[in-house]
């Protein structure tokens, strides 16, 4: 263990006791030997302004942010990462010359665990996300900077699809962002898909199904899921029984945290470690 006083970095939420980040980040920083602790804390979102007010006599040097705060705490900081900006969201916040940044690192940590995981890159593919809520949308705006050539939203409410494609295509010259509601999807879409992406809860229950028919898709298609509890979702399963390949949603939570971890302690996160923790703890 490092010696003198630790500073402390955390993650507010509420709920927040079933956050893996503790876990995974301890064990980063206990690997690299620096001098921190990553706790969680329950906020109620009434709390956050006290919190946040008392924020640098805690010796907090960095945090990250989950359910249901994301946007919530965008009023306390002094400044937001383009990122941010463009999700509207944090899930991420440091401290920089005394000022606090919130950043946003679950879209570019999705897109970097497709490079690592699954050795994909989205350049000029077409891409088919389902879901319109904030995950898919951190997503969206990550497949953008990528330079993805097309994404198609799909989502239960049309109009969450149709607002945040409209949105895009404003902010993005390189990707084509369109919209459709998630039962409704015209034939053609299916066999054009590289990449599938479920960005919803849908999978976490045993009878959850997506209506997708994956039997459509093209032999070359990736099938990813960011449902991550169970590991293997119904729509991972049925893709291996078609022989399509598969991207696993714990990637996302890994990534997210590494690149937190970069921007809190300027090291390079020890990912094996934190791969380990986290799979270890997923399926336990
Ligand atoms: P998150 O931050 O995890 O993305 P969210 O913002 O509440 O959570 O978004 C949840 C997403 O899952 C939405 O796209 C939601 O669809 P609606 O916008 O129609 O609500 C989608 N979703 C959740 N449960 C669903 C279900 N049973 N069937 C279809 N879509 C579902």
């Amino acid at each position: 263990m490092p010696k003198g006083p630790r500073k402390v970095l955390g993650i507010i939420g509420d709920p927040v006791a079933h956050s893996l980040s503790p876990v995974m980040q301890n064990a980063a920083l206990a690997h690299l030997r620096l001098p921190y602790i990553y706790v969680p804390f329950h906020l109620k979102t009434d709390q956050l302004k006290e919190f946040f007010r008392t924020l640098k006599s805690r010796r907090i040097a960095g945090l990250n942010v989950t359910i249901p705060h994301k946007q919530g705490v965008i009023p306390f900081l002094d400044s937001l990462s383009r990122e941010a900006k463009m999700i509207g969201a944090v899930n991420t916040i440091i401290l920089r010359n005394r000022k606090w940044i919130g950043h946003n690192t679950d879209g570019a940590g999705y897109v970097t665990s497709l490079k690592k995981e699954a050795g994909y890159s989205v350049r000029g593919k077409h891409v088919t996300l389902i879901g319109a809520g904030g995950a898919a949308r951190a997503i969206a705006v990550a497949l953008g900077m990528e330079e993805a050539r097309e994404i198609l939203i799909l989502n239960r409410t049309a109009k969450k699809a149709f607002d945040l494609a409209h949105e895009l295509n404003r902010k993005f010259a390189h990707t084509v962002y369109g919209a459709s509601r998630l039962d409704k999807v015209e034939p053609y879409a299916w066999p054009a898909t590289d990449l599938l992406i479920n960005a919803t809860s849908i999978g976490m229950k045993p009878a959850d199904r997506l209506p997708v028919p994956l039997r459509k898709l093209k032999a070359t298609a990736l099938v990813s899921d960011i449902v991550y509890t169970p590991l293997d979702t119904p729509l991972l399963k049925e893709a291996r029984r078609l022989k399509l390949k598969t991207h696993y949603g714990w990637g996302m939570l890994l990534y997210q945290g590494a690149l937190a971890f970069r921007l809190w302690t300027g090291r390079n996160p020890p990912i094996e470690v934190m791969k380990k923790t986290l799979l270890d703890s997923l399926s336990r």
